[in-house]
């Protein structure tokens, strides 16, 4: 076949793909190849916008390297990742809900006791974290790892700011106890942009969109027979909790911090300057419990 026109094209190339090695392959094939044409047929680009389009794409492969991922953000800012999430997250009944992980986290974060402070010694109002990881029945999961990693009071990660926040300030690693609970003291975290000095920043600019993701704390959490619980607690009251730039907000993962005045008689320096405490029961699905569809 030959002379392949504006309506004859993507028969043309659907055909080409149906000998795919794998049934799933050419699902995929064929669901890339219509909607990428219907795009191109609904949206007629001119030559110049297409080659734009191509040269957004390699600039935005070539903004990744070993520290940052520059399609992932594309994909977030997109909604493409938390779109993936409410896809293979359904949760039964009671489970707490998923975000998205972030490119912030950091696989070796040490291992910290109870009651520690991970604030590294950075500036900030005290936030003492409380947190229980239990199942749907609401039994104690003990000696599940809990990881967590925050902003600073500017909105900086520290593996952004290593020379000003050093390594490993505001993020940790704990073990919950026979009672499935864990705490910490740190600093209220502040908002902060996604990266945007690329790519994917000057797609936000273009679209007339913000940055910003609202302050929050994330939540690594797995132990043996449960699934792993990627999330955040966001800070009620934050100003971008309805413009999460990656889209990442839902209701039940909103607290509101409880601020303690200060208490003279208390050893503990932290206490003595009063503090914010942020509470969340986390809530693990069994491997073997059925999602919600
Ligand atoms: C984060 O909150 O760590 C994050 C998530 C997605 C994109 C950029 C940052």
């Amino acid at each position: 076949m030959r002379n392949y026109n504006e309506t004859t094209i993507t028969d043309a190339v659907l055909e080409r793909v149906r000998n795919a090695r794998t049934p799933r392959v050419r699902q995929i094939s064929e669901a890339l190849v219509r909607h990428l044409h219907s795009f191109v047929r609904e949206v007629r680009p001119t030559q110049e916008e297409w080659e734009y389009g191509i040269d957004f794409l390699t600039r935005t492969g070539h903004t990744c390297d070993d520290n940052r991922q520059e399609f992932i953000l594309l994909s977030d800012t997109l909604g493409v990742s938390m779109l993936l999430d409410a896809i293979n997250h359904a949760m039964p009944r009671g489970a707490t809900e998923t975000t998205v992980l972030g490119p912030f986290f950091v696989q070796s974060a040490p291992e910290r006791q109870n009651g520690d402070d991970i604030s590294g010694g950075l500036e900030g109002d005290p936030l003492l974290v409380n947190g229980s990881v239990v199942t749907v029945d609401g039994l104690p999961v003990a000696g599940a790892i809990v990881d967590v990693w925050h902003s600073d009071n500017e909105g900086y990660y520290d593996v952004q700011q290593l020379d000003r926040i050093g390594h490993f300030a505001m993020r940790a690693r704990f073990r919950t106890g026979a009672d499935g609970s864990f705490h910490f003291w740190s600093i209220k975290p502040a908002p902060y942009p996604v990266p945007h000095d690329g790519p994917v920043g000057e797609m936000l600019a273009a679209q007339g969109r913000h940055p910003w993701r609202p302050a929050l704390v994330h939540f690594k959490i797995s132990a043996p027979g449960f699934e792993q619980l990627v999330t955040h607690v966001f800070l009620a009251g934050d100003r971008y909790l309805d413009s999460d730039v990656v889209f990442g907000v839902k209701d039940s993962l909103v607290r509101e911090l409880i601020l303690a005045p200060p208490r003279a008689q208390q050893n503990d320096a932290l206490v003595n300057k009063g503090h914010y405490t942020l509470t969340y029961d986390f809530c693990l699905r069994r491997l073997t419990d059925t999602p919600l569809s």
